[in-house]
């Protein structure tokens, strides 16, 4: 039996991975030199995907932190070492962490090999961080940079209190390293990188990730689906009309497809029914969503669910009862935080079609 060639919720290489092409080209150029990049994108567009194949190819050394498991800033310190003991010999390594100011514990792990690094709590909480920093730049040369690749780094709010502007501090004296920052929650990033009064004020060019085209989309779709079924562009095409050309939610429906294609073969209900088994199987999640929500949410995203019409306008408060504008705008702002909607360009959508149909069910019921 064919595997199934559709692959969700983790990240994407290979036979798994498509378009991207001018991204991958200008991202590798742009590390080539002294530059910082920021990359930012709605949760599941494919960030962390993109970086990981680039830094892959660029056959560089790099350090990939995902800020999302940073439990402190010593932890942060900890994590980095971590990933610098995995790519440089122990015995290199050795004599710069003898001149560290805070000596860390490191420990071998007996089943997988890899040491484990701690940095006691102490009072000189920031330190080790920036130790641990200046040993990669440290490591790093003129000609041979390091890549250091933070992901969802807009957690660094949650990690400690002033952290930004330490580690601007800290970074902005670095000529061996590559700064690559990502983050899915935009505002917070813009925040970061674009506001006057930050530390971090244009320290990399900013870029923003986007969909994947449907031009790009289709041919990869057609080309799987055409290993078991003569109805490839049908299929790819109804499926890529219900999930907007979303790359998670595409590869999710894609996939259930192709499990319902095989089991029962083609009918022309194939799609609908396969979106249908995916919104009941969120069932619960997405009742949980949906009941913390204030009544205005529910009210915009239960008319954002079935119509067209800009939320800002006069028509959607009539119709669906939303009252002033500005309520219904800070509603929008907010509910683009939570990655609840999505702002392409101007256009606010709900980002998960799967909700947007389960909204919808639940309002028929
Ligand atoms: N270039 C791509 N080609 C095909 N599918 C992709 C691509 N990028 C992302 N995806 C889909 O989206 C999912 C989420 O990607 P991921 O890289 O984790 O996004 P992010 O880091 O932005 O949250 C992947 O598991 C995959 O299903
Ligand atoms: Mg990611």
């Amino acid at each position: 039996m064919k595997t199934n060639p559709f692959k969700f919720g983790s990240v994407v290489d290979g036979p798994y991975f498509t378009d991207r092409e001018n991204e991958l080209e200008k991202i590798a150029s742009y590390i080539n030199g002294e530059n910082h990049l920021i990359l930012i994108s709605p949760r599941r567009f494919g960030k962390t995907s993109l970086i990981r194949k680039i830094v892959n190819e660029s056959e560089r050394k790099y350090v990939f932190l995902d800020m999302q498991i940073v439990l402190s800033a010593e932890d942060f310190a900890s994590q980095l070492l971590k990933r610098v003991y995995r790519i440089y010999p122990v015995q290199k390594l050795k004599n710069y962490i003898k001149s560290f100011r805070v000596i860390p514990v490191v420990n071998i792990n007996p089943v997988t090999g890899e040491p484990e690094i701690s940095f006691m709590p102490n009072s000189k909480k920031l330190t080790p961080l920036e130790d641990v920093l200046n040993l990669i730049e440290n490591l790093g040369t003129e000609k041979k940079k390091i890549i250091v690749v933070l992901d969802e780094f807009q957690d660094i709010f949650r990690i400690d209190n002033g952290l930004e502007r330490f580690l601007r501090s800290v970074m902005q004296n670095h000529r061996h390293i590559n700064y690559i920052f990502m983050g899915s929650s935009e505002s917070m990033i813009r925040e970061i990188f674009e506001k006057k009064s930050s530390p971090f004020y244009r320290f990399g060019t900013l870029m923003t990730l986007g969909k994947i085209a449907p031009e790009k989309f289709t041919p990869f779709l057609v080309k799987k689906f055409e290993l078991i079924s003569d109805k490839g562009k049908e299929l790819s095409e109804g499926l890529l009309a219900m999930t907007d050309c979303h790359p998670y939610y595409t590869q999710q429906l894609a996939f259930t497809i192709w499990e319902n294609l095989i089991r029962s073969g083609y009918s022309p209900e194939i799609i609908k029914n396969s979106a249908e088994e995916i919104v009941l199987s969120h069932d619960n999640d997405y009742e949980r969503l949906w009941n913390n929500f204030n009544r205005t949410d529910m009210m915009v995203l239960n008319g954002m669910s079935v119509s067209d019409i800009s939320p800002l306008s006069d028509e959607f408060s009539r119709l669906f009862g939303t009252g002033a504008a500005s309520t219904v705008f800070s509603t929008l702002k907010r509910l683009t935080r939570k990655g609840i909607l999505i702002k392409e360009g101007s256009v606010y959508k709900i980002d998960d079609s799967f909700f947007k149909m389960w909204i919808i069910k639940r309002r028929r019921m």
